[in-house]
């Protein structure tokens, strides 16, 4: 076996070794599908390291920009502690009602608000600082969206941001796709950035060959 057989082989080796899987995350997927929303929310192993990426830290506020059906907004919110609060951002009011659904039945209510509209407007009326922010909407809108979470970050914040490999494609210097020339200025941004301590990891799994950039603040 290889390639993408071998890889959701292990992905699913991982999530019943993990324990990754439960009826609250499973409803969430089926009702995003049933509403029509697109399987393109993070795997259970992604979504489980933005948890332990979130308890890790402490984090207590954490921002999500790109909510879709809200399956990483549960996992994310599952990492922060009694009393914590998350804002996630989304465009489409269709898929945020979705989600807030998925979030409640997920017995996060209290700490999830779930914001409606273009991530950048919504992004200015935000009160800082957030202790995690996860990047996971419209990828050319990476560059504009780590310009605003700058500013509503403190020393010790993470920023994560998703689909930064792309199959591949983020070598491509001569890509027209503007998802892929997004994604470039996002990781030459985060890498170049005085304020910023950042890698980048690739992965391989039900999602394909992707990866997620991990940037400091200092
Ligand atoms: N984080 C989700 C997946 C998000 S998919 C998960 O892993 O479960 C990307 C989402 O970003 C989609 O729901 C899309 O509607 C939303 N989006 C796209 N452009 C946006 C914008 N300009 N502002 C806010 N959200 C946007
Ligand atoms: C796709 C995957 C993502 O993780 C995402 O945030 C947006 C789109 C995709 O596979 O098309
Ligand atoms: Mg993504």
């Amino acid at each position: 076996m290889s390639g993408q057989r071998l890889w959701d082989d292990v992905d699913g080796y991982i999530v019943d070794t993990f324990g990754l899987d439960d009826d609250v995350l499973q409803a969430a997927l089926e009702d995003s599908a049933a509403a029509g929303l697109p399987a393109i929310n993070v795997a259970p192993n992604q979504g489980a390291l933005l948890m332990v990426l979130t308890q890790a830290i402490g984090a207590r506020s954490v921002l999500e920009i790109g909510t879709l059906g809200g399956y990483s907004t549960i996992w994310l919110a599952r990492g922060l502690p009694a009393g914590g609060r998350l804002i996630s951002l989304e465009l489409e009011s269709a898929y945020a009602e979705v989600a807030r659904r998925n979030i409640a039945r997920a017995g996060l209510e209290a700490e999830v608000d779930v914001r409606v509209g273009p991530a950048i407007d919504t992004l200015s009326t935000l009160e800082p600082p957030f202790d995690l922010v996860f990047i996971d909407a419209d990828k050319d809108g990476y560059p504009a969206y780590l310009e605003a979470v700058l500013d509503l970050v403190r020393p010790g914040s993470l920023i994560v941001a998703d689909n930064v490999v792309r199959e591949g494609d983020v070598v491509d210097a001569t890509s027209d796709d503007p998802r892929v020339q997004g994604v470039r200025r996002y990781n030459e941004l985060v890498a170049a950035h005085p304020r910023l301590r950042a890698t980048a990891v690739q992965t391989v799994g039900t999602k394909g060959h992707d990866g997620f950039a991990l940037a400091l603040v200092t």
